[in-house]
């Protein structure tokens, strides 16, 4: 039996070996893949010695076909990292359509990004020969609704990198060792998919700060997290990024902000002046019927409004005239005074309170 299995690893060698010398690399590639999956097997039946040889052979195998590349070996990684997603029922990853235009303001922030993350994955080569070290991951704090998810996924466009977007409750487990599992498995997804970015979604729910009366599942998940964050930032030739955001930097457990973890922080602020003026104009942008819009007089009457109150606000004031126009039939324009209309009837979500909360946040890191 062992026998005939040899005889066929040694055919689909001659093979890949033909098709390499003819130039198809990736049946080159897929027909060694399959040759070191059959050895495995083979490997896993034996034992002692014969065992051991066969499972150096199979390395050499996989060295190999990794070495060729080929689009086939990059597929099968792909299909497999999408695949360990769907198990824990994370949505597809995908390369998001925001880019950094779409961000209004937050210029320091955006420096810091692109200098962080952004050119070292882009110039990786370079990055290397100036002995640029990764940071481990990044962690964006800040009021709700100022940005936090959408510049991350502008992130994400600017490097061309899958964007994983992770949803703390569909990780967590009571099962025996379940949750730190799916913790492993997420890691191994991001790095199969790479290059990624392992978005941690309000992630103050995942490792909230210790109350003493966590479950153990709980605690292992957290140390889990760690030690995966650890070892990503020890390799050099990274190619997965972790970020994670939270609008209550305060909740969580302080171990995930140490050196070569969550180490850089970035306070995403409510949308200045400027900033204000910019999201109206975006989020107008592409509203066909529009009268010239006072935008300096928004941006006045905005102040504490987030950037998504405004994206809300522009999207009541033109849902509220496109009833009009249905009404009467007449296609009127979308005026300032529609806007400021919406503006009077909602309140900003960002209050002085929780902004102190933020600055003393800030003054005692
Ligand atoms: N600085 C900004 N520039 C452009 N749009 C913004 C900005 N801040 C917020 N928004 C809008 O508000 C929406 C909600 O923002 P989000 O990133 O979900 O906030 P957070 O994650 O900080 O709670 C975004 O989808 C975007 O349309
Ligand atoms: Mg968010």
């Amino acid at each position: 039996m062992t026998e005939t299995k040899i005889d066929h690893v040694s055919l689909l060698i001659r093979k890949a070996i033909e098709e390499e010398s003819s130039g198809n690399k990736n049946e080159a590639a897929r027909t060694y893949k399959a040759a070191y999956k059959e050895v495995l097997e083979i490997a896993s039946r034996s034992t002692g010695k014969i065992k051991q040889k066969r499972l150096e052979q199979a390395a050499n195998l996989k060295k190999i076909y990794e070495s060729i590349g080929g689009e086939a070996v990059e597929e099968d990684r792909i299909s497999e990292g999408k695949k360990i997603l769907g198990t824990l029922n994370i949505e597809p990853p995908e390369i998001p359509k925001v880019t950094f235009q779409d961000v209004a303001g937050l210029e320091n922030v955006k420096t810091e990004i692109m200098s962080k993350i952004i050119y070292p994955m882009r110039y990786k080569e370079l990055s290397q020969e100036y002995n640029i070290e990764f940071s481990g991951g990044m962690l964006l704090y800040g009021p709700p609704g100022t940005g936090k998810t959408f510049i991350v996924k502008a992130i994400a466009n600017e490097v061309k990198a899958n964007f994983i977007n992770v949803n703390p409750s569909t990780l967590y487990s009571q099962w025996f060792g379940q949750f730190e599992k799916n913790i492993s498995l997420l890691f191994r997804a991001a790095y199969l998919l790479s290059p990624s970015i392992l978005f941690f979604d309000e992630i103050d729910t995942l490792v909230p700060k210790r109350s003493g009366s966590e479950s153990d599942a709980a605690r292992r998940g957290v140390s889990q997290l760690l030690t995966e964050v650890g070892g990503l930032t020890s390799q050099k030739d990274r190619n997965v990024f972790i970020i994670a955001a939270t609008n209550n930097p305060w909740g969580i457990d302080e171990a995930i902000m140490r050196p070569g973890r969550f180490d850089v922080k970035i306070y995403i602020p409510p949308p200045d002046y400027e900033s204000r003026k910019k999201i109206f104009q975006l989020k107008l942008s592409e509203v066909k019927h529009i009268d010239h819009i006072d935008y300096d007089e928004l941006a006045n009457k905005t102040e504490r409004y987030s950037g998504a109150d405004i994206e809300f606000i522009c999207k009541k004031a033109v849902q509220n005239v496109f009833m009009e126009v249905i009404k009467t039939g007449n296609k009127i324009d979308v005026s300032t005074d529609d806007l400021l209309e919406v503006i009077s009837q909602i309140r900003p979500s960002i209050d002085a309170g929780l902004l102190r909360k933020y600055q003393d946040y800030i003054l005692n890191l």
